[in-house]
């Protein structure tokens, strides 16, 4: 535990002193403006079919960022950590991502999404893009929804695929588990798509909830298609040599924001998220 935080304080500094230099261009050079008067986008985000979120189900999945209370809080520090970090650079996709699994990617991926939709004046998009186990739905408590490969390929559209949580958090759900993900992450489709997808809504920030860096390909397929990555370590589990390595590994495809320890107990037995974007 001490190593690891030795090993995020680092990192941290690390990232600290590169900051001097100048910011990294966005992956989307031609990032679209995104003026609340834009009526012709928010047409568009209208016409995402609305999804139904359950509370009871949200608590069950520790999804807790829905209305802004005691609990949101760690998440609601860390949105304006991300946000704060992100505009400063001109960035808008984030990657959430972890040296292995079960480091609590997915819940901090939702909790951050709908305290991002609790902006109105942004809007924000959540990519499932774990695609051998995807999981934002059913952290949601929605239905089971279609595979996104079509919407990557180019045969569906995000009209179609996307769903919406309130007027300005779109969701890209995904359904079946893919057998060759890394082909699909990879492909010039999946490229295009995400560029369309920017072009035509101009959200603020888009974050893709990814698998761990260390079990496969997947992730460091698709860093090279984001402008920054958060990476989650969780403090009872992930190990000094596992953070370093996947720190190194994400650092050689993109920036990395920061770290969020997550399941850090106080001396008191809480259990929480501490960021360090
Ligand atoms: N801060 C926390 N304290 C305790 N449990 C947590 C915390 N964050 C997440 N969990 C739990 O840990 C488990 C794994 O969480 P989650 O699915 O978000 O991880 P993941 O990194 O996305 O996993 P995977 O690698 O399978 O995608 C879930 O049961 C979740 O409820
Ligand atoms: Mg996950």
């Amino acid at each position: 535990m001490e190593k690891l935080q030795a090993a995020i304080e680092i990192a941290r500094k690390k990232r600290e002193a590169e900051r001097g230099d100048p910011p990294a261009l966005p992956v989307t050079a031609d990032a679209p403006s995104t003026a609340a008067s834009d009526s012709g986008k928010m047409d568009l985000w209208y016409g995402l079919a609305e999804a139904h979120l359950d509370h009871a189900a949200l608590v069950r999945a520790r999804i807790l960022s829905q209305s802004a209370s005691r609990e949101s809080t760690p998440f609601d520090v860390l949105r304006t950590k991300i946000l704060y970090q992100m505009r400063q650079n001109g960035w808008r996709r984030l990657a959430i991502t972890s040296p292995l699994p079960k480091s609590g990617k997915t819940t901090a991926a939702v909790n951050l999404a709908l305290a991002l939709g609790r902006q109105p004046e942004l809007r924000s998009m959540l990519f499932d893009f774990d695609l051998r186990a995807p999981a934002v739905a059913d952290k949601l408590g929605l239905p089971q929804p279609p595979s996104i490969a079509p919407l990557l390929r180019g045969e569906r559209s995000f009209a179609d695929h996307g769903r919406r949580i309130g007027l300005n958090l779109a969701l890209a759900l995904s359904g079946e588990a893919q057998t060759d993900p890394t082909r699909l992450l990879m492909a010039d489709t999946t490229r295009d798509t995400l560029a369309q997808i920017q072009t035509d809504y101009a959200p603020d920030i888009m974050i893709f909830d990814l698998p761990s860096i260390l079990i496969g390909d997947d992730a460091r397929a698709f860093l090279q298609h984001v402008d920054c990555a958060l990476i989650l370590a969780r403090a009872d589990q992930t190990r000094y040599g596992d953070f370093d390595s996947c720190e190194r590994e994400v650092g050689e495809y993109t920036n990395v924001l920061g770290v969020v320890l997550n399941a850090y107990r106080y001396g008191d037995g809480r259990v929480d998220a501490e960021g360090s974007a």
